[in-house]
């Protein structure tokens, strides 16, 4: 049985794009059985309409009160837990998930995240390239990486967990920065990477669970 997979994501869902393009072409070993949106506007619900791929919008208002975010969050898994995903990718979600939810999924999410992570959940990432860098996390990481004026940055997927931005790493590509980059060029060259690494990381994930079926 191929491996389930929802995908979370708040904008244009070029991540979810590349998944459902490996799809497509039979090689990716997993079926994107869900695309979840907390915007309306977010351009990945139309790519998971163009190919039908169950979708929905699942808005957050008033995301400070704490009881409306709570529900908010029982909604959202309920609608997860209908399509009984066996791997729960966030790809571009801007919203930070409690220990709730992850607890109805557990050891299921995995995080994009546009830098470097460490195993150790320290606060530096040694390099392969050399330069010790910080580890950005927040949701400012590709501005941030210009402002401090690092040598490098990159792409981390990890295991979600309560502390955001943290959690065992399943995958990291170093991007060196350039002296002409803006965010926009950064991320642009950050993404081509997270879009081959997330593919790469679901085909992994894919070929543990059908040794587990076999
Ligand atoms: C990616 O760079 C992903 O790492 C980032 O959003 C982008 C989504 O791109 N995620 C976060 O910043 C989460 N905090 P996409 O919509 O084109 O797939």
């Amino acid at each position: 049985m191929s491996l389930r997979v929802a995908v979370l994501l708040s904008g244009s869902g070029s991540n979810l794009q590349a998944l459902l393009d490996a799809q497509a072409a039979a090689d990716l070993g997993a079926e994107v059985v869900l695309v979840v949106a907390d915007r309306a506007d977010a351009y990945g619900l139309q790519r998971a309409l163009k190919h039908k791929v169950a979708n929905a919008y699942v808005p957050l208002k008033r995301a400070h009160d704490p009881a409306i975010r709570s529900a908010w969050e029982q909604r959202l898994a309920d609608v997860i837990a209908a399509f009984a995903p066996d791997l729960v990718v966030l790809a571009g979600f801007m919203r930070v998930l409690s220990a709730n939810f992850l607890q109805r999924f557990p050891n299921q999410v995995i995080n994009q995240h546009p830098a470097l992570l460490p195993d150790d959940g320290s606060d530096t990432v040694r390099t392969e390239a050399g330069p010790v860098v910080p580890a950005l996390r927040g949701a400012h990481v590709v501005a941030d990486a210009l402002r401090l004026k690092l040598p490098i940055t990159g792409c981390t997927i990890h295991r979600a967990t309560p502390e955001v931005d943290n959690g065992p790493v399943l995958a990291r590509t170093e991007v060196p920065i350039r002296v002409d980059d803006t965010e926009e060029t950064l991320h642009e060259r950050i993404k081509a990477q997270e879009r081959r690494m997330i593919v790469a990381v679901v085909q992994a994930l894919a070929r543990e669970h059908a040794q587990g079926f076999a």
